[in-house]
C-alpha cells in the first residue's frame, strides 16, 4: 500500500522521539512491503521561530493532503512562564485539531506485565487495566470565550459545549465499548455545571441506540479517585475536553510513565498520532527521552488510518519482547534494572527495530 505521512515533529523531545518513531514506520514499510512516503511541517516554537505563527497555513495544507500525521510535542519553556504572551506553542496544537476537525482524541491505557513495577500503584491494583480513554478535543474550556475584565482583574473562560459535539465522541465511544467489554463510563460535573448536564443527557440519548453497553456516569472527582483506587473497573470512558486531559495524565502513572502513552486524534479529516506527553524541557536534548509512546502512536496510525492490523499488532508485540527483554529508558527504569539495560532513546528505537 502508497501512503504519505507528514511528520510534524515540533519542539523539545518531539523531535527526538518521532525521528524514532518515523524509523518504525520505515521498518514496517519495508517489511511489508509498503510504500511510505514523507512530508515535514513545522508547529509551535519551532514554527513561531520560522514564520512568527505557531500553525502556519502550510502546516494545514500539506496535513489536509496527507493520509496521517505523525505528531511530537509542542512547548517552549519561555512561554510556560510568561503568562502575557500572546502567541503560544499550544495554539498550533489546539488549532490543527480545530482545523481537521479532529473532535475525538482516543488514548488506550493498557499496562505492559513487565512495567507492573514501574508505576507508583500497586501491582496487584494494576494488574489488568485496560482502558479506552475518548477525551472530547475541540470544545470545552480550551474553546469557550475568554478575557479579561475589571481592568484585567478579572478573567473568565468558558466551559461550552454543543449537543453534536456531545453526540459526535460518544457515538465514537459506544461503537468502541461494543468491539470490548461493553463498558462505558462517562465523566462530567453535572451537578455543578450546566454544558456538564447537556453532556448527561445526551450520553444518555445515544446511549439508548446501544442497550448491549453498561453505561455509568461519575463525576470528574470521583472519576479521579477511581482511577487510581479501582482502575480495572473502567472500559471505555468518555469526557470533555479539560476532564480527559487531566485524567489520562493521572492513568499515564497506571502505564508506568508518560513515555509510554500513544493517542490518536480522528475526525473528520487526516488522523493525526501523537505522545500523550509535552516538549519535556526537563530532559530535551539529553537523548534519554523514551521514545515508546511515538512508536506506539505510529502503531495505532498502522491500525487506525492505513487498516494494518497485522504491522500494527508487529510493532506492539516487538515492543513487548524489548520490555520483556529487560531494556529500560530511564523513566520506566527501576532499582533492579541493570546498568546495562538502561537505554538512550537511540538504543531503545534500535533495540525495537532488532526485535521487529
Ligand atoms: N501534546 C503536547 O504537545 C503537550 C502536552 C503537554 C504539555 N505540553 C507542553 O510541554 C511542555 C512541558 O510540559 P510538562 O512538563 O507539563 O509535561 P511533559 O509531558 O512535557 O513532561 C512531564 C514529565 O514527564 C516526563 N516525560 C514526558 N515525556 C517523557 C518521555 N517520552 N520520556 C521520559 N520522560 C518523559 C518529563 O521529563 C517531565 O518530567 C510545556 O510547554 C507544555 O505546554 C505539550
Amino acid at each position: 500500500m502508497k501512503k504519505h505521512i507528514v511528520v510534524i515533529a515540533g519542539d523539545g523531545i518531539g523531535q527526538e522521539v518521532t525521528a524514532v518513531g518515523k524509523q518504525v514506520l520505515d521498518k514496517i514499510a519495508a517489511q511489508y512491503g509498503h510504500e511510505f512516503t514523507y512530508d515535514e511541517a513545522l508547529i509551535g516554537h519551532a514554527a513561531i521561530e520560522a514564520t512568527g505563527s505557531p500553525l502556519p497555513e502550510e502546516t494545514i495544507t500539506k496535513s489536509l493532503a496527507s493520509d496521517a500525521i505523525l505528531f511530537g510535542a509542542v512547548g517552549h519553556p519561555k512561554y510556560d512562564n510568561d503568562p502575557t504572551a500572546k502567541v503560544r506553542p499550544e495554539q498550533g496544537l489546539l488549532g490543527i485539531r480545530k482545523a481537521l476537525g479532529l473532535y475525538a482524541n482516543l488514548r488506550p491505557i493498557k499496562l505492559f506485565d513487565e512495567l507492573l513495577s514501574a508505576s507508583s500503584i500497586k501491582p496487584e491494583i494494576l494488574k489488568g487495566a485496560d482502558i479506552l480513554f475518548f477525551r472530547e478535543l475541540t470544545g470545552d474550556v480550551y474553546f469557550g470565550e475568554r478575557g479579561r475584565k475589571d481592568n484585567g482583574d478579572t478573567a473568565y473562560d468558558t466551559m461550552i459545549y454543543s449537543r453534536y459535539e456531545v453526540e459526535r465522541i460518544a457515538i465514537k465511544a459506544f461503537d468502541a465499548a461494543m468491539t470490548r467489554r461493553k463498558k462505558l463510563c462517562s465523566v462530567d460535573k453535572a451537578n455543578v455545571l450546566e454544558s456538564s448536564r447537556l453532556w448527561r443527557e445526551v450520553i444518555q440519548e445515544v446511549s439508548k441506540r446501544y442497550p448491549e453497553v453498561a453505561v455509568e456516569h461519575q463525576f470528574i472527582d470521583a472519576a479521579a479517585m477511581l482511577l487510581i483506587k479501582d482502575p480495572k473497573r473502567f472500559d471505555v470512558v468518555v469526557t470533555g475536553n479539560i476532564f480527559g486531559d487531566i485524567l489520562t495524565d493521572e492513568a499515564s502513572q497506571i502505564a508506568g510513565s508518560m513515555g509510554m502513552l500513544a493517542s490518536a486524534s480522528v475526525g473528520d479529516t487526516t488522523g493525526l498520532y501523537e505522545p500523550i506527553h509535552g516538549s519535556a524541557h526537563d530532559i530535551t536534548g539529553m537523548g534519554v527521552a523514551n521514545p515508546l509512546a511515538s512508536i506506539l502512536s505510529a502503531a495505532l496510525m498502522l491500525d487506525i488510518s492505513f487498516g494494518m492490523k497485522e504491522e500494527a499488532d508487529a510493532v506492539v508485540n516487538a515492543v513487548d519482547k524489548v520490555l520483556k527483554a529487560g531494556y529500560r529508558t530511564r523513566d520506566i527504569a527501576d532499582a533492579s534494572t541493570p546498568a546495562d539495560k538502561i537505554l538512550n532513546t537511540a538504543g531503545m528505537g534500535e533495540q525495537v527495530l532488532a526485535a521487529l
